[in-house]
């Protein structure tokens, strides 16, 4: 043991303690991690209070979690990590279509969906649009029988899931598949903005720093087709207020659509989307 006279011979000493960890991808994390806390806690100069509000947090962070609510994703959606590692992660080729966060309302088990269905069940207020596009490889060559599974939440802000007793069992949710010419049809309501949980300690967080916890209206869709990346992404409608705050920073400008009224009238957006090879 080295003599702890100060931060910097402290933290030699906890990091030393890892030298012999069996696990090599495990060490470099901790040490690293252990690293930047370091740094943090020397940073900000943290006083014992804010060390214990900070316990405190995480306390009831980790308290408030259950089989439906998942707080600690939520602090990381929040804080942008969640969006950091889907970019490190997924890293599209250039002229492919960019993903972003799955976030918490994916639910397995959609139907599947005829192109040009609607895949809205319930009553809703809302305008009723129509996504439309090809599906493409990075060469413009048309891909048959990608699976585009799709969510979105209603005009109220809510998803299916989240009310289950409220709304029908799919509502606003199916799998639609392009034809032989990678021609995809998706009708459904325009997706309205919602609220991210904000009744606990993140919620409490995000008003201390007067930020806001909406996310703009968006259609989910996570792509599937052999021998190319899984690409999970949202498309946006430009007419949706927080496209520029959103609470999880998932907002690409190049998700982002217009619809308009098209040759039948129907609000219309056109999204292409090039899969990027596995
Ligand atoms: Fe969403």
């Amino acid at each position: 043991m080295s003599d702890l006279t100060g931060p910097d011979e402290l933290l030699t000493e906890v990091l030393a303690r890892y030298d012999d960890a069996p696990n090599e991808r495990l060490k470099i994390v901790m040490q690293a991690a252990i690293r930047h806390l370091h740094e943090f806690v020397r940073e900000v100069d943290l006083t014992r209070d804010e060390w214990m509000a900070g316990i405190q947090f995480l306390t009831a962070t980790g308290q408030i979690c259950s089989d439906t609510r998942q707080e600690y994703i939520l602090m990381s959606d929040t804080l942008g990590v969640s969006t950091l590692v889907e970019m490190l992660n997924y890293s599209p080729t250039e002229g492919t279509t960019e993903n972003t966060v799955l976030g918490p309302f994916y639910a397995a088990g959609s139907p599947e969906r005829a192109n040009g269905e609607s895949m809205l069940d319930d009553e809703d207020p809302g305008d009723e649009v129509v996504v439309r596009g090809r599906i493409t490889d990075p060469d413009g060559n048309p891909l048959a029988g990608v699976v585009l599974d799709c969510w979105q939440s209603n005009t109220d802000g809510w998803y299916q899931v989240q009310q289950v007793d409220g709304q029908s069992d799919f509502n606003l949710r199916g799998i639609y598949r392009t034809d032989d010419d990678g021609r995809y049809e998706i009708r459904t309501v325009r997706p309205g903005k919602y609220p991210i949980p904000h009744d606990g300690p993140v919620g409490s967080l995000l008003k201390a720093n007067n930020r806001g916890w909406m996310r703009p209206g968006h259609l989910h869709t996570w792509v599937k087709h052999p021998g190319y990346k899984e690409l999970i992404t949202h498309i946006f409608d430009r007419k949706s207020d927080h496209l520029y705050d959103d609470a999880v920073f998932g907002v690409r400008e190049s998700l982002i659509v217009d619809f308009t009224p098209d040759e039948s009238g129907e609000l219309a957006a056109t999204f292409d989307f090039v899969l990027d090879p596995a």
